[in-house]
């Protein structure tokens, strides 16, 4: 595990990709090409993507789609190196306040049956299950959990984010 260091967010850029695409490969079965990154921050409108920097160097990557007022996550990953340090709560964090800054009512996200750390994350959050989709996963037919928020602005919302943002300063 790489020692922890001071950690920023911010939209993920061009030259980002090939850091954010070497972590997405070590972190998923079915990991997104590069292109796919490179396509998404060109032309998906829809689609917003950030980065968590620690000593210059990207330890992990988050985004969403907008749709309509629900912001979709599609991809969120830290670097096997740099886990269990706070990067995730970091980055949902911002991902959070972002998709508020953009409109949306609340997030929803799928997520691998077995993922318990991932939901773990998410259930702190403020996610909850909203339902199933049988063998979503093509690689091995896993179903996925569908998690959603209450509503962004709302007060079991604010106090989630208000925790999070008690705990990043301190
Ligand atoms: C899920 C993931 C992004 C979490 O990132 P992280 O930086 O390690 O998360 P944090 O250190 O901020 O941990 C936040 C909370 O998540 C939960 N959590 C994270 N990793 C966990 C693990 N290995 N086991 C159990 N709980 C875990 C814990 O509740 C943790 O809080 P705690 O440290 O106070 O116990 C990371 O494990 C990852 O990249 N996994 C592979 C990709 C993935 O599964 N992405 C999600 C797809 S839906």
């Amino acid at each position: 595990m790489a020692l922890i260091a001071r950690v920023v967010v911010e939209p993920m850029r061009h030259e980002d990709v090939p850091a954010v695409h070497e972590i997405e490969r070590l972190s998923f079965r079915t990991p997104w090409p590069a292109y796919a990154f490179e396509q998404e921050l060109r032309s998906n409108r829809l689609a917003r993507y950030l980065v968590a920097r620690a000593r210059d160097r990207i330890v992990g990557f988050a985004g969403v789609w907008l749709m309509v007022d629900e912001a979709h996550i599609t991809t969120f990953s830290v670097h096997p190196d740099w886990r269990r340090q706070g990067i995730g709560r970091q980055l949902l964090l911002n991902l959070a306040e972002l998709s508020i800054a953009i409109g949306a009512r609340c997030m929803t996200l799928e997520v691998r049956e077995s993922n318990s750390a991932a939901q773990d994350l998410y259930r702190a959050f403020g996610f909850e299950m909203a339902g199933r989709r049988p063998g979503y996963y093509t690689d091995d037919g896993e179903d996925a959990l569908v998690m959603t928020t209450p509503d962004l602005s709302g007060p079991a919302m604010r106090r989630v984010l208000a925790i999070e943002r008690e705990r990043l300063a301190g």
